[in-house]
C-alpha cells in the first residue's frame, strides 16, 4: 500500500514547532557551554529540525552530521547502520545529537554506544519527536520537542519513502488509512 499527501492530516502546527523551538533553545543554551559543544545532525530527518534549532543557540557552536540508516517504508527493520560518519573527532567535546524522532529508540541506542567509545566529554540527546508507545530500547532524551502517539508521520524533516520532508509542519498518517494497510 502506498500513501498520498491526502492520507495524512496535520497534526503538529508551524506554531507550535516554533514556540517549541524557542523554548528548546533557551534551555540548551542555558544549559550547555556553547564553546566546546558540537551539535550533530543525524540526517537526512534531522535537516529541517537541526537548521531552525541552531539558529536558536549561541554562535559559536559548531556543528557536524552523519547519517544512519535503519527504516523502510513504516516499519522500523530494526538493523543500524552508519551510512557516513562525523568528519571530526569528537574527544573531549559536548556532543549534541539532535534527531528528528525517537520511535524504537534502536538507532538512537546504536549511535550513543557508537559515539561514547570515542570518549566525548558529554553526549546528550535532543530529538523533535518521541514515540513511547513503540519503544523497544530506552534511551536517555535530554531535550524532547512533543510526546507523539503511534502514527506514522512526515514533515519538518520526516519523510515517507523520501518525500514530504519539507512540509513545514508534522501530519500524521490518517487513522483508517492505517487501519486498512495493518488489515491488508
Ligand atoms: P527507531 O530506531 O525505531 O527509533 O527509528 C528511528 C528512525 O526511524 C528515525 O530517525 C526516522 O528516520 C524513522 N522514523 C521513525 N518513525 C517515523 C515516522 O513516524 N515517520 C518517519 N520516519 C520515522
Amino acid at each position: 500500500m502506498s500513501y498520498a499527501l491526502s492520507d495524512f492530516e496535520p497534526l503538529i502546527t508551524r506554531e507550535q514547532l516554533d514556540k517549541r523551538l524557542d523554548e528548546l533553545g533557551r534551555e540548551i543554551t542555558k544549559d550547555l557551554d556553547p564553546e566546546h559543544l558540537v551539535v550533530v545532525g543525524v540526517l537526512k530527518g534531522a535537516l529541517v529540525f537541526m537548521a531552525d534549532l541552531i539558529r536558536r543557540l549561541p554562535p559559536t557552536i559548531t556543528c557536524d552530521f552523519l547519517r544512519l540508516s535503519s527504516y523502510e517504508g513504516t516499519e522500523s527493520s530494526g538493523t543500524v547502520r552508519f551510512d557516513f560518519d562525523l568528519t571530526q573527532p569528537i574527544k573531549g567535546k559536548d556532543v549534541l545529537i539532535v534527531e528528528d524522532i525517537v520511535d524504537t529508540g534502536l538507532t538512537m541506542d546504536f549511535l550513543l554506544k557508537a559515539l561514547e567509545v570515542r570518549g566525548p566529554r558529554s553526549i546528550k540527546l535532543c530529538t523533535l519527536l518521541h514515540k513511547p508507545a513503540r519503544t523497544k530500547r530506552d534511551v536517555p532524551i535530554s531535550y524532547l520537542g512533543f510526546t507523539i502517539p503511534d502514527r506514522f508521520v512526515i514533515g519538518y524533516g520526516l519523510d515517507y519513502e523520501g518525500q514530504y520532508r519539507n512540509l513545514d509542519h508534522i501530519a500524521a498518517l490518517r487513522p483508517y488509512r492505517a487501519n486498512q494497510a495493518a488489515e491488508a
